[in-house]
């Protein structure tokens, strides 16, 4: 039917049919769907309809979770083909085809079925499946036409990827270009039809990233999809259909896959109730040894490693003075020939993602004995593999090189890889090998990282000693556990904050600006570039650094290394994609996202950073700026101390006992130390003290204004404690979640942790075994800091350095944000 005829019915139908009534979740041939109305699956879980995504002005057809509160669609009816009034229609035509068309654009979109159907519906199911179905039929075998065979870049439990061989149709999925346009981008995924199916990303013509086949458990090279609490994957690979799905386990839980243009191609959400959030649980790729082929033939990629391409045991670098580059690497070759007519033998490599399978064969019936027999038959024959590694049984075998090797850790499988007979011995039987040990081309690596180390630290000192420095640095460390700070290029650091624009920048920190980045890896970080030059050296400052990477703890955020360039240094952190604390307890409608059981769990998992920091790392760090903003929250909301070890190294002049800059934020301070400069670990104590005061009432301590008596928070909160009516201090939205002998213990805590003399306050580690046990617990004294003060406005977002006097000690404050 051409266009003009279908305008003419369109017109025709848009006086016959009636529209639907809303909340409906199938409609007749006799009905439509118009812009402005939905079709809502019978649960209320899903609706169809017609939208507009991000700030486009554009309309498409799509699916999207009707009870979610971020509009998240899951499937777009012909996405590069999009509609420009707000005409559209959808309904079945005569031929029992479901048609969308408007009046600017024509037929916009339709199922092409060719068979005739007796009285067809359209049903939106609870699934989020769209079906053309016989109104008297609806066996999903049967579909005339389902939504589910044709995915847009979401997978929905029960969803399948892959093929249908009988009528050649393959799902694949494929990322939005951007928020604002639904058309394919440059990323597809699908499952790859060669004897041993592989699923695959694409960026446009390329591969892109494998989670390597089906082992009959979970697939080779994706540990992280291996079934677990929340989903299962599995694969279906029989005669008629290769696909994959996933169901999740709870079936009240939300949960969706989607392949993403950026950062993390492939994306596992679950919806998060109580965050109101979707709440990513995996994604891939996960490290760089996710590329595809990133160490040519016969290398394997070790994401632990500097550098990640290693050879496998048995093969050496093809060439001593190759480039290790992004793109391109040669990969190893073999110190031993093949000798196929005098016999070859067979080495097997445990914890590997096998190869890329394009030139594969299998038989999933034969024996691993078999297997190798078979294998050693065909002198082009490189490796094999059980296709079932739960009874070990099944043959796959590889031709010609094998690329795309990858050491899974936890994970991965044998693969028995064809190796002259000299190398394995004794004699006959095969040898079992780990992965890797030579690396590729060390030397070179150095080079590169030279090279990055020359841009980034120039002017510093001269040429020759930096050079003899760094090759030093780089011979030993490949060997050493303790390895020296990872320098970041600073091109790299330029790239991935796009040059640090200011739509990158997260805040501005006591030391300088917080940018986001998203490195070529797709690693998300936060780089603070240090505002301050602390007139440390290069040395000195690489040291520091290297220093305070080493501190690590599930509490504390990830340093990542450093960039330095001439007087501008940073640092790179791991991202935090939750912001901080302070974005969430001092805000009405984020506070209720934090319920009382995640802030009891916040305000251990800091005393056990802090405890850290203090006693069981190796430096006996003092944080001194202890703050809400500085603690930053993860996926899962767990707290992690930020900042650390940044007065030390990078802000005071002195480290020892007593400074005449004062290093901290005011609200915080222990009295002690705003006053005499005087700290010790009992000043983050204090500041921990008022910070669980905070995350107790909601509210800041500065800026906490009572006007009857002009008390701070901590004055109100000593108050209420003498008269026995602590808990009154409880932030009014907790009042549902909390448990009040817990709170009551907290502000107890608190105040012990805020008594006026250092003395007397608790040291960390007792800290957390107060919060952890029902011991009685001591009568704390009075306070330091009852009344709000005069301070500096020190309000402002930028870092500055301000005077104020206070009984006539004059100090000055760095002040965060
Ligand atoms: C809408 O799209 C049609 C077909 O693509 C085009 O001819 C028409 O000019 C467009 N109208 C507007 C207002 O953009
Ligand atoms: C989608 O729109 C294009 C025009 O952009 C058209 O050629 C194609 O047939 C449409 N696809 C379907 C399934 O209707
Ligand atoms: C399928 O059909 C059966 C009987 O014809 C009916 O009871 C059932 O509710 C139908 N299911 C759906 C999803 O329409
Ligand atoms: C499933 O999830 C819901 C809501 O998340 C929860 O209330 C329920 O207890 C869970 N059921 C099981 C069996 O875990
Ligand atoms: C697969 O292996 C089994 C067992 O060795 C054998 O019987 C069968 O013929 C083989 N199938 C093919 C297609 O080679
Ligand atoms: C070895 O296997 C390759 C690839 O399957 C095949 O092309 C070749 O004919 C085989 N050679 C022998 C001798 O069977």
């Amino acid at each position: 039917m051409d266009i003009l005829s279908f305008m003419f019915t369109n017109t025709i139908l848009l006086i016959l049919f009636s529209g639907i009534a809303d909340g409906i979740d199938v409609f007749t041939s006799s009905q439509s769907v118009s812009d402005g109305r939905t079709l809502v699956s019978r649960d209320g879980i899903f609706e169809l309809g017609f939208f507009s995504p991000g700030s486009s002005k554009n309309r498409y057809l799509g699916i999207w979770y009707k009870k979610i509160a971020v509009k998240t669609v899951i499937w777009v009816a012909n996405r590069s083909n999009p509609i420009n009034d707000t005409t559209g229609l959808l309904m079945i035509n005569r031929k029992g085809n479901l048609v969308l068309l408007s009046r600017n654009n024509g037929v916009v979109w339709y199922t092409n079925i060719q068979k005739g159907v007796q009285s067809p519906v359209v049903q939106l199911l609870d699934s989020g499946n769209l079906v053309l179905r016989s109104e008297n039929d609806n066996d999903s075998e049967t579909f005339l036409w389902q939504s589910f065979d044709y995915p847009s870049d979401t997978l929905l439990p029960g969803m399948r990827l892959g093929w249908d061989l009988r009528t050649g149709l393959d799902r694949r999925l494929s990322a939005w270009k951007n928020s604002d346009d639904p058309s394919p981008g440059d990323f597809t995924a699908g499952v790859e039809l060669y004897q041993y199916p592989d699923i695959v990303a694409w960026k446009g013509p390329n591969k892109y990233v494998r989670t390597g086949p089906w082992n009959g458990l979970r697939f080779s090279g994706a540990p992280m999809l291996r079934p677990n609490s929340i989903f299962e994957n599995g694969f279906v690979w029989n005669e008629p259909e290769v696909y994959q799905v996933y169901t999740v386990k709870n079936k009240s839980l939300i949960s969706r896959y989607m392949l993403n243009q950026n950062a993390y191609q492939g994306q596992h959400y679950i919806w998060n109730e109580k965050a109101g959030n979707w709440m990513m649980i995996t994604y891939i790729p996960r490290d760089i040894c996710d590329n595809y082929d990133r160490c040519g033939p016969y290398g394997s990629c070790v994401s632990t490693e500097v550098p990640p391409c290693q050879c496998l045991k048995g093969f050496k670098p093809k060439s001593s003075q190759n480039l290790y580059t992004m793109d391109f690497n040669p990969g190893c070759e073999r110190n031993k020939p093949l000798y196929c007519q005098k016999g070859d033998g067979f080495i097997k490599y445990v914890g590997l993602k096998v190869p890329d399978t394009t030139n594969s064969w299998v038989n999933r019936s034969m024996s691993l004995k078999e297997c190798r027999a078979r294998c050693l038959q065909n002198c082009s024959c490189m490796a094999y593999t059980p296709t079932d590694i739960r009874e070990g049984s099944g043959c796959a075998l590889w031709f010609g090189d094998l690329i795309d090797i990858k050491l899974v850790q936890d994970g991965g499988q044998d693969l028995y890889i064809r190796m002259s007979a000299s190398e394995v011995e004794p004699k006959g039987n095969d040898k079992v090998k780990i992965a890797v040990t030579i690396p590729i081309a060390i030397f070179i690596v150095a080079g590169v990282l030279l090279v990055s180390c020359y841009i980034c630290s120039s002017r510093a000192s001269s040429k020759g000693a930096r050079e003899n420095d760094v090759i030093n640095d780089r011979n030993i460390e490949g060997q050493r556990e303790d390895s020296e700070v990872q320098l970041f290029d600073l091109a790299l650091i330029s790239k991935a904050t796009n040059d640090f624009s200011i739509d990158n920048k997260l805040g501005q920190g006591g030391f300088g600006p917080v940018y986001r980045g998203t490195l070529v890896d797709g690693q998300e970080i936060a780089v603070k570039r240090l505002s301050r030059s602390s007139g440390q050296g290069l040395t000195e400052f690489k040291n520091e650094v290297a220093l305070i990477a080493k501190l690590q703890h599930r509490n504390l955020v990830k340093l990542l290394g450093c960039c330095i360039e001439g007087e501008q240094k940073m640092l790179v952190y791991e991202y935090m994609p939750n912001k901080s604390l302070d974005f969430f307890i001092f805000e009405k409608t984020r506070s209720k996202l934090l319920d009382w059981p995640k802030r009891f769990h916040i305000i251990g998992g800091v005393a056990r950073g802090l405890v850290y920091l203090h006693q069981d790392s190796r430096l006996r760090i003092i944080h001194r700026d202890l703050k809400a903003s500085n603690v930053l929250l993860d996926n899962e909301m767990n707290p992690k101390i930020s900042d650390f070890g940044m007065a030390r190294s990078f802000g005071g002049d002195q480290f020892e006992g007593n400074t005449n800059r004062v290093v901290g934020t005011y609200g915080y301070m222990a009295p002690e130390y705003a006053i005499d400069g005087q700290f010790s670990v009992k000043s983050d104590v204090f500041s921990f003290g008022i910070l669980v005061l905070e995350i107790i009432s909601g509210k800041k301590n500065r800026g906490f204004y009572n006007p009857g008596n002009g008390l701070n928070l901590i004055g109100h909160a000593w108050d209420l404690w003498k008269e026995e009516k602590a808990v009154q201090l409880i932030d009014p939205l907790l009042k549902e979640s909390c448990n009040l002998s817990e709170v009551a213990r907290g502000i107890h805590i608190g105040l012990l942790c805020l008594q006026q003399h250092p003395e007397d306050r608790p040291n960390m580690s007792s800290v957390v075994l107060m919060l952890g046990s029902d011991t009685t617990l001591s009568k704390p004294k009075q306070p330091g800091f009852l009344m709000e003060r005069k301070s500096p406005e020190t309000d402002s977002t930028s870092s500055k350095l301000e005077s104020s006097s206070t009984n006539d000690i004059s100090m000055s404050i760095l002040e965060g944000r």
